[in-house]
């Protein structure tokens, strides 16, 4: 059976949703996401930043067209990046969105991240220091986010990379609070104070990196750098199931969505397969213990950001 859990304005978000971010080229990207279709998946996670929405767009028309699904079975999310903060960007970025992906509405659109830059800036200001950081405040990006859901170009809005001191208030100033928060979570990175913080206002968080992968390199350093160690394997034996299968139920067993990425057939049929079994509290507890505080995703070098969202401890 393949979950899904309700958000706090009605609507309900699959559990898994598979993750678009370095997908490779479009021809690929389109294959990947219909063969993901044909595997159950029917969340994907995008964003303009990665630039293939007009692939995921077409393997979605192509489903379609199929019969294989309608676009109400679907769960599309895309994020505003960080160049377009401004109120009126907002909409225009999502408008983009929808017309590369051939849709009339996204079920989620985010605020990628709390940080924005200038909109002449390069998408990633790596070294071009403050000067490239636009002064618009994450609260006037908010009411453009509202915006696209009173248009109706999205069904949800939400965050990502957002602490708790911003998550509140965002809170105290929205007219359409926020559904999600998407950030960061692995067994080596838990979260577990900020996942109990967006309980109260009840919003779910979407964990990103869930084996602790990242790119910090460029490349995944996979399997050196994962949270896959020998001790889930042998978790995962007890169950006839892989390691990367027990992080995933596990993360799920706690509540949150999960968008691992993937481009083998092979490891997208496995994520979606990991609803038939239930960890034994001691397994939950060896996950428990993993806990490193060990971010991969930092954002280091824009830390002189005001918005910086990783300055405390969540
Ligand atoms: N909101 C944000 O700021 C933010 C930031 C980062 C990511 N995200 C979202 O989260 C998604 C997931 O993040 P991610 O894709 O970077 O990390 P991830 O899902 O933790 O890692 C996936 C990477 O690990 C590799 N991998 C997994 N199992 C493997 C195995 N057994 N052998 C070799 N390689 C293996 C995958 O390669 P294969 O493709 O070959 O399987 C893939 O490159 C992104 O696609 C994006 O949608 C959001």
């Amino acid at each position: 059976m393949y979950k899904a859990i309700p958000l706090n304005d009605g609507f309900y978000i699959p559990v898994i949703g598979l993750g678009t971010y370095k997908l490779p080229n479009p021809d690929d990207v389109e294959n990947i996401v219909k063969f993901a279709i044909d595997a159950g998946y029917r969340h994907f996670d995008c964003a303009w930043i990665h630039e293939n929405e007009e692939a995921v767009g077409k393997a979605i028309k192509a489903k379609i067209i199929e019969n294989v699904i309608k676009r109400e079975d679907l769960f599309i999310t895309t994020k505003v990046w960080n160049n377009f903060h401004r109120r009126e960007k907002v909409m225009e970025k999502l408008k983009l969105s929808l017309r590369e992906m051939k849709l009339n509405y996204v079920d989620l659109y985010l605020i990628h991240w709390p940080i924005g830059f200038n909109e002449t800036s390069k998408t990633v200001p790596l070294g071009d220091g403050p000067g490239a950081y636009s002064d618009v405040d994450y609260l006037e990006t908010w009411k453009g986010m509202e915006d696209c859901l009173s248009c109706g170009f999205t069904r949800s809005i939400g965050l990502a990379n957002f602490n708790s001191e911003q998550i509140d208030r965002i809170l105290r100033h929205a007219k359409y609070n926020p559904v999600i928060n998407q950030i960061e979570v692995h067994p080596k990175f838990s979260q577990k104070k900020l996942i109990q913080f967006c309980k109260e206002p009840n919003i779910v968080v979407s964990a990103y990196y869930p084996f602790g992968v990242g790119e910090q390199t460029g490349t995944p350093r996979f399997p050196e750098t994962t949270v896959l160690d020998e001790n889930i394997h042998r978790i995962g034996r007890k169950y006839n199931k892989t390691a990367a299968q027990v992080v995933l139920n596990y993360l799920v067993s706690l509540g949150l969505c999960v968008v691992p990425k993937s481009e083998s057939n092979l490891r997208i049929s496995e994520y979606i397969n990991i609803f038939d079994f239930q960890l034994e509290p001691e397994d939950v507890v060896y996950l428990d213990s993993c806990n490193r505080n060990n971010r991969i995703c930092t954002m280091r070098a824009f830390m002189d950001h005001p918005h910086y969202p990783f300055r405390i401890e969540y």
